[in-house]
């Protein structure tokens, strides 16, 4: 280990006391493992997986958060020619995670597993680099759900440009759509699906139209609507055979489905959904995603939330955030919009409240407690 910077033994983090609560507690700082790097924090963005981790399936005294950017304070000996003291990276960890509870993104210092961090252009600021990790390893896990590629991606500015041409898309007749396309996860997958030469089409309100259209959107429709199911196989010519279910609840579920052209399809949803509704359309490959995976330790939560390791995401964890790191350092990325809270790591607790009750106002919260 080499270090130049001070770093004491106990920081402050937010803990669970108890169910569905956080406080601010003295902690001992957390080891770093060899593939591992010590970050202080500076911004913590707020996902709705950090309530529901805590509501309901709360590890006592386990550090919640996710989502973080800070500078780098301590380097493992095995990753020191890939990173140094000073460098500034976002990522997300497992916060309130029972195999691993004294480090999660919401203390002054927590422990980053390098494969999954990137760096952070010097343009971008750490409130903006907070809000990117979980969403783009999400919508990395969307793409290997649905079966879609992605090698495109990984090609040169000129030639992705050339890829978001939206006449090359519509040509493709490769439609997928995000249904949800407003949430922090849409706008970024919306974003990686142009480039990748996909015809991302998407549901939100009709208010957030001309929002997922400047993320890569080729067409939204409003899931409000008591036609949308149909206007959508009309657009699609009843082709539609890839959905990312943002929300996944029965209702989104059933739309969705609906929507798939008659020749079947893959879904794909960011939560859990009732096993008997897949009987309803058998010609749909039906599956969920839980982002946990992508660390390859085994998730030790219970129920249908338990995994395995699974090796395989984690290889392909790496290779996407080396793919995304290169895309945000070429400012080809956009941010979700976000709403900043600026102050100390507490003000976290008030805005996971407003999140919980539905009130961030369309904005994912980043919490800044450093400038
Ligand atoms: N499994 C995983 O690994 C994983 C990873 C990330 C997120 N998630 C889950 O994915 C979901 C989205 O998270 P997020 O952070 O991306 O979202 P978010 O930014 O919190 O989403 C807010 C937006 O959701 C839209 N929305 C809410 N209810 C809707 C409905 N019934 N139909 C369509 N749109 C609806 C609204 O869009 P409009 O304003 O357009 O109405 C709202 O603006 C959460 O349940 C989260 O827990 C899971």
């Amino acid at each position: 280990m080499s270090s130049t910077t001070y770093i004491p033994r106990i920081h402050r983090a937010l803990v669970a006391p108890g169910p569905g609560s956080i406080a601010l507690k003295p902690i001992p700082v957390p080891p770093i493992a060899d593939d591992q790097v010590l970050v202080r924090v500076a911004a913590v963005a707020l996902n709705p997986s950090d309530y529901k981790l805590l509501d309901q399936s709360t590890t006592l005294g386990a550090v919640s958060g996710s989502d973080f950017a800070g500078t780098v304070v301590r380097v493992s000996s095995s990753v020191s020619h890939r990173v140094k003291v000073g460098d500034r990276i976002c990522g997300f960890v497992f916060g309130a995670n029972p195999g691993c509870p004294e480090n999660g993104a919401w203390g002054q210092y927590e422990a980053a597993t390098l494969d999954l961090c990137m760096p952070i252009p010097p343009e971008m600021d750490f409130a903006t680099a907070a809000s990117l990790a979980m969403g783009t390893a999400t919508a990395g896990l969307a793409f290997r759900s649905l079966g879609l590629k992605w090698d495109g991606l990984a090609v040169d500015s000129a030639a992705q440009k050339s890829a978001s041409d939206s006449s090359a898309n519509e040509d493709t007749g490769k439609f997928v759509l995000v249904y949800g396309g407003a949430t922090a996860t849409g706008t970024l997958l919306l974003q990686f699906l142009r480039m990748a030469g996909y015809a991302p089409l998407t549901t939100c309100s009709a208010a957030n139209f001309d929002m997922v259209i400047g993320r890569g959107a080729l067409h939204a429709f409003d899931y409000n609507a008591p036609t949308c199911v149909d206007d959508i196989r009309t657009y699609t010519g009843e082709r539609l055979a890839y959905v990312l279910d943002c929300i996944g609840s029965i209702d989104t579920m059933t739309l969705c489905c609906s929507a798939i052209g008659d020749q079947g399809g893959r879904y794909s949803a960011l939560e859990l959904y009732p096993r008997l509704l897949t009987i309803r359309r058998r010609d749909v490959v039906h599956d969920w995603i839980l982002g946990w995976t992508l660390f390859g330790a085994e998730v030790q939560l219970a129920g249908a939330y338990h995994r395995p390791p699974m090796p395989e995401d984690w290889a392909f964890g790496k290779q996407w955030a080396e793919m995304v790191s290169q895309l945000i350092a070429d400012g080809r990325l956009q941010a979700h919009p976000l709403e900043i809270v600026s102050g100390h790591l507490s003000m976290v607790i008030p805005s996971l409240d407003r999140l919980r009750e539905g009130e961030n106002e369309r904005k994912k919260v980043v919490v800044q407690v450093q400038a």
